[in-house]
């Protein structure tokens, strides 16, 4: 078969990628090594962890505020196999769509390991059965990452796991030590304490979540170790790890060179993701590799080869899911001969614990840096009058706008329902929008958007109403 496009693996990179192809013209393959389709995000990423998140969330309101709310229930428990399979029927409810949407869009799905042939040419190898060999015009590289593993630390996948096999665990750790205080940790860290297990984190900086706003790290930490009593460990080096069947120890080193031990029945490694590259045989296609495992790529995502692109986590830039699409977007219109833009300074990024912990722009530690003038707006929940009724009062909204234009320069909020609240500061920020402009703007109350435009209110001229 000859294409336009080859896709190399069915992600949210690559199958939005072939989607956009197909839509623009081009005769379009996609290539993915798994029998199902939709990459790390469906299915071992962003839908399962969110599947869990949602549903533990719902037994520790159970078991923690419905009787505030005057709802009294009797013997309460946790089925954690049903939870697992409920997780596992919203994923594959999602495989099974985009399968049809390839269906729809006439992309031909190919399964096995792609691997280039040449620049032109790609074997398949399927897990059973013959090699068959496709010819493409250009290639999307879209094989994303793998988590990363310390060298003197094995993941056995049994006591001593990483983010995949958090998601099918057959019984909720006694006591969950998680290395790493980053979104996964804290993620899959929530799912388990809600479920009732101990989590110690143990990270190696001062903060967690260290890349985004640091207001934001503070605040989430001061909440969960009053909800969900996790208890964290900063400035740690850890040193290994073991496992005795039952039992896990985890040794580190603190800052004055003493090993601190933990001790539990899990450990959670959930460090970062590495890019995959894997199998593809890029050296017979002469494509280059760029730092940290990355394929190296100019503005446009195309490699040093031509007619060959990489998008997603496998090039660099923030390993997520729509940073992945928007790349898939950009390369398949670019193809096309139109002039596409990203601008990655607005990728928000979204941390869904409760409260959930979101931010687009500048940090600004990040404006400290620059050394630029500006002026900040805070809103805490505590003051909204529908954070009250549904009593999730953690958190604030801090907005950050330009001293003389104030125009609006980072949004970062920690709060109810604010994974879906940043879209707002995403849509000012494209716009170039002042904080003057949100402040004017009718938000319907109650609602926990009415914090923005309070937090753009007390940026503006101190003018917040409500406290
Ligand atoms: P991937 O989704 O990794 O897909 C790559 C695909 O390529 C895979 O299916 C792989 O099998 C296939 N492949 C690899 N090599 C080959 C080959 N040689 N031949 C054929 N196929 C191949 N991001 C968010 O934005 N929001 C979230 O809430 C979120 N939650 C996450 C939770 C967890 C636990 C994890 C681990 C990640 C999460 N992420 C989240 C990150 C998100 O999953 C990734 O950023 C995203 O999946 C990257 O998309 P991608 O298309 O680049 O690659
Ligand atoms: P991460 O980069 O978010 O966090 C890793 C943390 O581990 C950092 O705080 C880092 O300082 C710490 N660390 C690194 N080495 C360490 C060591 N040796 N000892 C102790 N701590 C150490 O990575 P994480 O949580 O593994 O997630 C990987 C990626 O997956 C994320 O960066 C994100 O791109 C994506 N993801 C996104 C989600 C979302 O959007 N909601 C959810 C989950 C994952």
């Amino acid at each position: 078969m000859k294409y336009d496009v080859t896709v190399i693996g069915s992600g949210p990179g690559g199958y939005v990628a072939a989607i956009r192809c197909a839509q623009l013209g081009m005769k379009t393959a996609i290539i993915e090594k798994y029998s199902v389709l939709g990459g790390t995000c469906l299915n071992v990423g962003c839908i399962p962890s969110k599947a869990l998140l949602d549903s533990s969330e719902h037994f520790h309101n159970a078991s923690h505020t419905f009787k505030e709310h005057g709802i009294e229930l009797d013997n309460l428990k946790v089925n954690l196999g049903q939870m697992i399979n409920r997780k596992s029927g919203v994923i594959k409810s999602n495989n099974d769509g985009i399968a049809y949407l390839m269906k729809k869009n006439k992309i031909d799905v190919y399964n096995g390991l792609g691997s280039f042939v040449s620049k032109n040419k790609i074997k398949v190898m399927p897990e059973a059965g013959e090699a068959q060999e496709i010819e493409t015009e250009k290639v999307i590289i879209a094989t994303g990452s793998k988590p990363t593993v310390l060298p003197f630390l094995p993941v056995d996948k049994e006591r001593i796991i990483t983010s995949t096999e958090a998601l099918t665990l057959k019984e909720a750790p006694k006591h969950m030590i998680i290395i790493g205080g980053g979104v996964i940790g804290l993620e899959l860290g929530s799912v388990y304490a809600r479920l009732g297990s101990k989590i110690t984190v143990v990270e190696f900086l001062d903060s967690i979540i260290p890349t985004m706003d640091r207001a934001l790290g503070k605040e989430l930490q001061r909440v969960l170790k009053k909800t969900l009593g996790f208890e964290f460990f900063f400035q740690h080096k850890v040193t290994g790890a073991t496992n005795d069947g039952q039992n896990v120890k985890v040794t580190a080193e603190n800052t004055k060179g003493e090993t601190v031990t933990f001790e539990g029945d899990y450990c959670l490694v959930s460090i970062g993701r590495k890019p995959y590259t894997e199998g593809l045989n890029l050296e017979a296609a002469g494509v280059q590799m760029g730092e940290r495992g990355m394929i190296a790529v100019n503005d446009h995502l195309e490699t040093n080869v031509p007619g060959i692109f990489a998008i997603g986590d496998v090039v660099r830039g923030a390993m997520l899911a729509h940073k992945a699409e928007e790349e898939g977007v950009l390369v398949a219109e670019y193809m096309a001969g139109q002039k596409p833009h990203i601008n990655y300074n607005l990728i928000p990024g979204v941390v869904y614990t409760w409260p959930e912990v979101a931010g687009v722009g500048f940090t600004e530690e990040q404006l400290k840096e620059q050394g630029r003038a500006y002026k900040t707006g805070s809103f805490p929940f505590k003051a909204s009058g529908r954070a009250k009724a549904s009593m999730d009062t953690d958190g604030f909204v801090k907005v950050l706008a330009d001293k003389t234009t104030d125009e609006i320069l980072g949004v970062h909020m920690i709060g109810p329902r604010i994974a879906d609240l940043i879209a707002e500061a995403v849509v000012a920020m494209e716009f170039r929008a002042s904080a003057e402009d949100i402040a004017r703007m009718s938000h319907a109350h109650p609602t926990y958007t009415e914090a923005m435009k309070e937090a753009c209110l007390a940026a503006t001229e101190n003018r917040a109403i409500h406290i």
